[in-house]
C-alpha cells in the first residue's frame, strides 16, 4: 500500500473511497427515512466536512437545506481546547430540524461548546452526523445520531481533513503510520 506524505509524516490508506461511499450510501438511506415529510437544515461545520456534506447531501431524496458555519479548535495536530467561531450562522434556527454534519468527533469539544447556541435558539430538534468518531477520544460525551466510522484514536487526514492544512483533496481517509 503506498505511502502518503504530508509535511514531515507519512500515512497509509485506512478507509477507501469505496467503503467511505458505500458507508454515506447507508447514512444517507437512514436520514431520507428518519426525515421523510420533513425539511430538515443540514450545518456543515467547515473545514472538514465539505466533501462528507457534498456527498452526502447528493444523496437526499427529501427536501432539504444545507448551510455551513466555520468553528476551529485545531493547530496541527492537536486541539487547542479552544472553539473560536469564524464564520457564524445566518439562518434563522428556530422550529427547523437541524442536522449537524461534522467530518470527525475527536474529544468532542468543538460541538459541546457550539451544541448549547444552537438549542438556544429553539430548533424542533438538533441531530448528529458524523463520518468519523474516535470515541476513544471523546472526553465531552455526546450523541451521534449518525456515525459513519468508529475509529481508534490515531490521526488521520484525507476526504476533507487535513493535516496543517494539506491532506484534505484525498478521495481516500489516511492513518498515521
Ligand atoms: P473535537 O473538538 O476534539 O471533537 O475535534 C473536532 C475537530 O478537530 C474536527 O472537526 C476536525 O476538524 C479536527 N480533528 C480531530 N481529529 C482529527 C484528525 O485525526 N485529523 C484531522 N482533523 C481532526
Ligand atoms: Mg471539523
Amino acid at each position: 500500500m503506498p505511502l502518503v506524505k504530508i509535511h514531515d509524516k507519512s500515512f497509509e490508506t485506512y478507509l477507501s473511497e469505496e467503503t467511505i461511499s458505500n458507508r454515506i450510501d447507508e447514512l444517507a438511506a437512514g436520514i431520507n427515512k428518519d426525515y421523510a415529510g420533513n425539511r430538515p437544515l443540514f450545518i456543515s461545520i467547515l473545514n472538514g466536512s465539505f466533501m462528507f456534506a457534498a456527498d452526502l447531501f447528493k444523496r437526499l431524496t427529501i427536501e432539504a437545506e444545507l448551510c455551513f458555519i466555520k468553528l476551529v479548535s485545531y493547530k496541527g495536530m492537536k486541539s487547542t481546547g479552544k472553539v473560536v467561531t469564524s464564520i457564524g450562522l445566518e439562518e434563522d434556527i428556530f422550529g427547523k430540524d437541524i442536522i449537524i454534519v461534522e467530518d470527525i468527533v475527536d474529544t468532542g469539544k468543538t460541538l459541546h461548546d457550539f451544541l448549547p447556541q444552537l438549542l438556544h435558539q429553539q430548533p424542533k430538534s438538533l441531530k448528529i452526523a458524523s463520518l468519523l468518531h474516535k470515541s476513544e477520544a471523546t472526553i465531552y460525551p455526546l450523541t451521534i445520531d449518525y456515525v459513519g466510522f468508529d475509529i481508534p484514536n490515531k490521526f488521520v487526514v484525507g476526504y476533507g481533513l487535513d493535516y496543517d492544512g494539506l491532506g484534505r483533496n484525498l478521495k481516500e481517509i489516511y492513518q498515521l503510520v
